[in-house]
């Protein structure tokens, strides 16, 4: 595999509390060089590359910004989403310890494509530990070089927070629950006003893009999807960790080739929401187009139970739910209780259509994407491993 990093390239290489040794190789090039640029120039070459977000939904980011840029507003927001709440994530932390100030050039290139002179980098709860390297790395660059001014935000420890909308009611200091949408950020995002919100990861490609140019960004990756991605690689494997592969490289690369896995039943890409992949499928391309979320890959050897993953995930959702609507507060307790009665034995095979059907309405009426996705992982090891669903019916 033809070594590729490009959202990595500083880790490891630049000594992550130095401003100076970012600066000797070629830190804040980029945003001299977009600042050259008029605002809507780097819109168009951001647009030109084809980045998509790393959030999970790979919306356009160009097409993101030019919205947010071309909306009326009293002040336009960039708001970096660092909330990394999907289990089995920890690649935006990684970008955060070892490349801050990339992540920090990155903010403030969209600032200037925007048009906006604040923005927010919301910081998951339980990444504390990383506040004061975050914050001082922020002091010794100083607004003057950025061209705009970073505040960075603890968020609240829920897992909902990550969501853009209920991100952006917890900084205006609500309770982080989704809104209902339409509007979207680009046209009434943080206090209504313009705003684009990004994953840590999708504003680590603009460095590079704005550097090398947005033909060179578009040779790497697969069609559609142009770029690297970073995924997080966990569960059974040899050699857990943060890897780097161009979009279109196949599953079974990243986690048999780079990461060791050995007696595969199944992985699981994209969290607890993401989908679950069958051994058989190990061939499948990792892009948007296919099985691709928020860069979480969990593996499951062999001696896993299928049911008990579906479980342990809806726990989570169960746990996570904000309320706010009813298929997802009262749906999650359902399927968890209906999950719980046949791991005890005792349930029928009733329970598992109510487990399909019951998720198919949760799919489409949730209010966000949690309550959206929450189902996932059952309605895929319902189809792929049926069996140990029907194994566990009371005779
Ligand atoms: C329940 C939920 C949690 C989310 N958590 C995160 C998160 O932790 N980090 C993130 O970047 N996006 C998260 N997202 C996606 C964001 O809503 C949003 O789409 C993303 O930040 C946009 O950035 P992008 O365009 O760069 O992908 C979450 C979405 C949902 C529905
Ligand atoms: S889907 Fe769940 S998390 Fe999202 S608004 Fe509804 S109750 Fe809240």
């Amino acid at each position: 595999m033809p070594e590729c990093r490009i959202v990595l390239r500083n880790c490891g290489i630049v000594d992550p509390a130095s401003i100076e040794s970012y600066r000797a190789h070629g830190g804040f090039q980029a945003l001299r060089k977009a600042k050259q640029l008029t605002p809507d120039q780097v819109v168009q070459e951001v647009k030109r590359s084809g980045l998509r977000g790393r959030g999970g939904a790979g919306f356009p980011t160009g097409m993101k910004w030019e919205l947010a840029a071309r909306s009326p507003g009293e002040a336009h927001y960039v708001i970096c989403n660092a909330d990394e709440g999907e289990v089995g994530t920890f690649k935006d932390r990684y970008i955060l310890q070892n490349d801050p100030y990339g992540l920090f050039e990155g903010i403030a290139i969209a600032c200037h494509a925007i048009g906006a002179r604040t923005a927010y980098l919301y910081l998951r709860a339980e990444y504390h530990h990383l506040l004061g390297q975050l914050l001082r790395a922020l002091k010794e660059t100083g607004d003057a070089e950025l061209g705009c001014h970073i505040e960075v935000r603890e968020g609240a420890g829920a897992y909902v927070c990550g969501e853009e909308s209920a991100l952006m009611e917890s900084i205006e200091g609500k309770r982080g629950e989704a809104r209902y949408r339409p509007p979207f950020p680009p046209n009434h995002g943080l206090w209504q006003e313009p705003t684009v919100i990004n994953n840590v990861e999708t504003l680590m490609n603009i460095v590079p893009i704005i550097q090398n140019g947005a033909d060179w960004y578009k040779t790497i990756g697969s069609g559609p999807c142009p770029g690297t991605k970073a995924f997080s690689v966990t569960g059974d494997v040899e050699r857990p960790g943060v890897y780097e592969v161009p979009f279109g490289t196949a599953l079974a690369e990243l986690v048999v080739d780079l990461a060791g896995a050995v007696n595969v039943k199944a992985v699981q890409v994209g969290g607890a929401s993401g989908r679950v992949v069958p051994a058989a499928k190990l061939d499948t391309p990792l892009t948007f187009e296919t099985v691709l979320g928020a860069g979480a890959v969990v593996v499951l050897d062999a001696s896993r139970s299928m049911v008990e993953l579906a479980t342990q995930n809806v726990t989570f959702f169960a746990e996570e739910s904000c309320g706010k609507c009813v298929p997802c507060r009262e749906g999650n307790q359902i399927l968890l209780h209906l999950l719980t009665t046949l791991q005890q034995r005792s349930g029928k095979e009733q329970d598992i259509d109510a487990l399909r059907e019951l998720s198919e309405v949760m799919m489409i009426s949730c209010l966000c994407g949690l309550g959206q996705a929450a189902p996932n992982s059952v309605v895929d090891t319902l189809e792929h491993f049926g069996d140990e669903y029907y194994s566990m019916v009371r005779r």
